[in-house]
């Protein structure tokens, strides 16, 4: 189980939130059910109407199903040894990155990560509302990610998404399959919201 550090920690939803928020985590035990076309341009579109600095919308993403079996698995040859271990089994990738500079005047977007935050987070409840599970993924080698996706200097990749419908988890290599059913923890609201400045 996940240890966090000593501060106060729950597993219980404290106060109501909707189902997408309540049921999505990120796990690892993908079947390799396919995922409609439809379904993953609904993915895209959540996305699309996350909010963003200036409207800039500076997400890109890259995505291959394992029907496109090579740009698929340059995706997957990007990511750290521990991720490969269960995203092998995911039946879509996608590459997520930002597009650096400001459109309007290729100024430095200093939100743009923050923007690609969001996304990825709206993009991750429609997942789960469609009944997908989305485990995003900073682990993997951004030089390898620019060399075999020819990703352009203005842009720069972020995180790796694997995206699929769920297996029985059992036959997940330990320590992933403990942590497939152990209950999430998080920080409790005493620990991050205040109402008195620092
Ligand atoms: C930016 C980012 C990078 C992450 N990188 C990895 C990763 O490389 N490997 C992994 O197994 N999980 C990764 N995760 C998943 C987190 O570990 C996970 O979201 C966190 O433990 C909370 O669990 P939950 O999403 O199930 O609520 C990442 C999540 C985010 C948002």
């Amino acid at each position: 189980m996940e240890t966090l550090t000593m501060h106060p920690t729950s597993s219980e939803i404290e106060y109501p939130v909707f189902t997408e928020i309540r049921e999505r985590r990120s796990r690892r035990a993908y079947s390799d059910q396919p995922i409609s076309e439809s379904d993953i341009r609904s993915l895209f579109e959540a996305a699309r109407w996350a909010p963003s600095s200036s409207n800039e919308q500076p997400w890109v993403y890259l995505y291959a199903t394992k029907d496109q079996p090579e740009l698929w698995h340059n995706i997957f040859d990007t990511l750290m040894e521990g991720n490969r271990t269960w995203a092998k089994d995911a039946p879509l990738l996608i590459m997520s990155l930002i597009r650096k500079e400001f459109l309007k005047n290729d100024k430095p977007n200093g939100s743009a990560r923050f923007d690609l935050g969001a996304a990825n987070a709206f993009l991750s409840l429609q997942a789960t509302h469609l009944g997908l599970n989305v485990h995003q993924m900073g682990g993997f080698e951004r030089e390898k990610a620019i060399a075999n996706l020819n990703i352009p200097p203005t842009h720069e990749p972020v995180v790796v998404l694997a995206i699929g419908y769920l297996r029985d988890p059992q036959d997940l290599p330990e320590p992933f399959r403990a942590r497939e059913t152990a209950p999430r923890i998080r920080y409790t609201q005493e620990f991050f919201v205040r109402n008195k400045p620092f």
